[in-house]
């Protein structure tokens, strides 16, 4: 069997295309009596995946991504996120959708912008939003709720880097789970 996918201008979303690992990640994630910092590497892969249109109306080109991050201290994997990342010539609008194990779901919105550095990708959401939003079953909604997302990504010839901040209602208290990292292409 063959699969076709689509020549199409990639426009922002060209940069990100291939295999980046990055070993100087810093994740803060929260602990019932305080924060937890742990330095994690990390690959991450981005793939085409061609164009949709939706409604007959908007065209859409797409990637395909997954990253892996593994804590230094013991090489465990602890966080997974499977998504696209779909780029609107048209109004120059940037979609990022995403699921991570836990069973949080996160259609972030955004732009991108290019310069004579290269591309810088912001995308946020939040709980409740109609526009860009977070889904979650009820464990998490009722135990560590994911409040808000906000990415943001550079890319400059074969360097990645980016910052994210996850606001989660969690212990009692709304926690910034932070997470940034640097990676090259392999
Ligand atoms: C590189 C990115 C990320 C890393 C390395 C990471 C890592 C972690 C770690 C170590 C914890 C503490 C609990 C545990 O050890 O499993 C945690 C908790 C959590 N993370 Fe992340 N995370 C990342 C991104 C995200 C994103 C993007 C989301 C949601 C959109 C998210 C949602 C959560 C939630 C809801 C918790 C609380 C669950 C709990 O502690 O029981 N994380 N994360």
């Amino acid at each position: 069997m063959t699969m076709i996918v689509p020549e199409v201008d990639y426009g922002p979303l060209a940069s990100l295309m291939g295999n980046w690992a990055g070993d100087g990640g810093m994740d803060v994630s929260p602990e019932p009596d305080g924060e937890d910092h742990s330095p994690y590497y990390e690959m991450m892969m981005f793939e085409a995946c061609g164009d949709v249109d939706n409604a007959e109306a908007q065209e859409l080109i797409v990637l395909r991504y997954h990253l892996v991050a593994a804590r230094k201290k013991n090489d465990k994997v602890f966080h997974n996120e499977s998504g696209y990342l779909t780029w609107c010539q048209a109004s120059g609008d940037v979609v990022q959708s995403f699921v991570i194990p836990r069973g949080v779901g996160v259609v972030a919105g955004g732009k991108a912008e290019e310069n004579r550095q290269g591309v810088v990708i912001e995308v946020s959401a939040s709980l409740g939003d109609d526009d860009y939003g977070i889904v979650q079953g009820p464990f998490m909604r009722d135990n560590a709720s994911t409040q808000s997302f906000t990415r943001r990504l550079e890319v400059s010839g074969n360097e990645l880097s980016y910052k994210q901040t996850t606001v989660v209602d969690i212990y009692g208290r709304v926690f910034d789970h932070t997470d940034e990292n640097t990676l090259t292409r392999q």
